[in-house]
């Protein structure tokens, strides 16, 4: 993981993973430095990453007082019970659906658990954090989050798209991708993270941009996605166009073997 500061009350807990076939995806956690710290998201759970140790460069983790999971999948939830371990103030913000999923494998203690529905806001000392539902989701959980104090967004995995190079998914500003590459791989990452688009009315799915166009973020942070910050209604026309770009079809098994006889030792 890398951390840097994207804005003045932001920073970037940033990695990627590779994702066969498609590009190099970013997977970001983010700390909005309220008077109460929040942290959004607690990265990949895989046994090199120390999430915890990464947040140490940012803040002191003891002082973390919500960790706001926009959902609880696994690219999100990596580093949470050693946060919780370490952050002895800290509650996690959720959703009752959010809990409920937690539980089927690792329960979150319900004295540290902050329900929060989209539309309610969070007292996080110096701003109330709205939380809002992202136009695209993939998880039932997901809740984003609007910072009237600063005017950013934080979008979860809405907005995201594999990129190129490690160099683009770890960049500092999404603007490092060519805009017409950027424009097809967000468009591919929508088809892959919410097959449902395809299905619904075009006008609702409009429609439901709305409140973050009211909104009209400075910067939008998504979880999948180096920052951007400059020109925040492209990403929204760019996303309109989601119900009719190709669905996305997986490789299947034949593709897989010929992938893996490609791996053999010559
Ligand atoms: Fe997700
Ligand atoms: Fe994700």
């Amino acid at each position: 993981m890398h951390t840097y500061r994207a804005h003045q009350d932001v920073s970037v807990l940033g990695d990627y993973l590779e994702v066969p076939g498609l590009g190099f995806l970013a997977v970001n956690a983010f700390v909005i430095h309220a008077t109460q710290p929040v942290v959004v998201d607690t990265g990949l759970g895989l046994p090199d990453r120390d999430f915890a140790a990464s947040l140490a460069e940012v803040i002191d983790p003891a002082d973390v007082r919500w960790i706001w999971l926009t959902h609880p999948d696994r690219d999100h939830t990596g580093g949470l019970f050693a946060l919780l371990d370490a952050a002895p103030q800290a509650r996690v913000v959720t959703t009752f659906v959010g809990a409920g999923i937690m539980s089927t494998e690792h329960p979150l203690p319900m004295d540290r658990v902050y329900l929060l529905n989209p539309g309610q806001s969070l007292d996080a000392g110096d701003r109330r954090l709205t939380g809002f539902r992202p136009p695209l989701f993939d998880n039932p959980a997901t809740v984003g989050i609007l910072d009237t104090a600063t005017g950013i967004c934080l979008s979860s995995d809405c907005f995201g798209a594999p990129l190129p190079t490690p160099e683009l998914a770890s960049a500092h500003e999404a603007a490092a991708a060519n805009p017409s590459d950027l424009r097809t791989a967000q468009l591919l990452w929508a088809t892959v993270d919410s097959p449902w688009v395809h299905t619904v009315d075009p006008a609702k799915y409009a429609a439901s941009f709305q409140p973050l166009r009211d909104f009209g973020p400075s910067a939008i942070f998504s979880t999948h996605l180096p920052p951007v910050t400059a020109n925040t209604a492209a990403a929204f026309t760019t996303l309109l166009d989601a119900p009719h770009a190709d669905p996305f079809t997986g490789p299947d098994q034949a593709a897989l073997e010929a992938m893996l006889r490609n791996f053999q030792p010559t």
